[in-house]
């Protein structure tokens, strides 16, 4: 055979080589961007475990109404049934809000903003506020637990003072939360931090609307007919 011929059918299998390759990594690079592309969405249909943390904050604010509209009602205009619902949700959802903040939330953000001046001071002033607010919550529950059964509070004046140092300290404690620490997370957390944060609401709140929940209780709400804007809600 002449040369002339292997050479040309060398040129020829080299270019028939030369695209398979061209495709083939085409394809490979197709699939990686599929890929990509896939957990990209799969990552944004995942629940944002700080938008959750700042509904909550709107959810809370949105007891804080609840609380306000019983200490005005007081003595003789009270809603009973909303009582018996904020009882549960002071001893349930608002502990379950804390303790996710103590335990996963403040603790990675010690972690990844150890530089901040002063966040370890902010941090424990938040936990403090915590341990008080959470053990006024649970007077003030018992008081409305016997408004609900009773129709009548056992000191009227007495639950009017200690709600409204209640929800007074709330809604300072949510406002600087919210300028605070929730887009101090927002800078500093990473990925797996934002997926151990979703991990952890997932396992600790069986389901959102359960009895005692935020958002339980603003079903009730709605049902009762609203009250006015929600504030700093997602
Ligand atoms: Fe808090
Ligand atoms: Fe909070």
């Amino acid at each position: 055979m002449p040369p002339q011929i292997n050479i040309a059918n060398d040129l020829r299998l080299r270019q028939v080589f030369q695209t398979k390759a061209l495709l083939m990594h085409r394809n490979e690079r197709h699939l990686q961007l599929v890929r990509v592309n896939e957990r990209r969405s799969i990552e944004l249909t995942l629940p944002d475990p700080i938008a959750i943390l700042l509904e909550d904050h709107g959810l809370q604010f949105e007891l804080c109404d609840v609380l306000e509209r019983i200490a005005d009602g007081l003595p003789d205009n009270v809603d009973r049934t909303m009582s018996a619902a904020v009882v549960a949700v002071l001893r349930i959802g608002m502990p379950r809000h804390m303790r996710f903040e103590e335990e996963a939330l403040f603790p990675l953000l010690r972690v990844r903003a150890f530089w901040e001046d002063d966040l370890d001071r902010a941090l424990s002033q938040l936990e403090l506020e915590h341990e008080s607010d959470e053990s006024f919550a649970l007077e003030i529950a018992d008081e409305l637990e016997a408004l609900a059964i009773n129709g009548q509070a056992k000191n009227a004046e007495m639950l009017g003072y200690m709600l409204r140092g209640f929800f007074d300290s709330q809604r300072r404690h949510i406002e600087w939360e919210n300028t605070i620490v929730i887009p101090l997370a927002r800078r500093v957390l990473t990925h797996d931090d934002l997926h151990a944060l979703r991990e952890r609401l997932l396992d600790n709140t069986p389901s959102r609307h359960a009895h005692g929940s935020l958002h339980g209780l603003h079903e009730i709400i709605e049902r009762a007919g609203g009250h006015g804007e929600r504030r700093n809600t997602i």
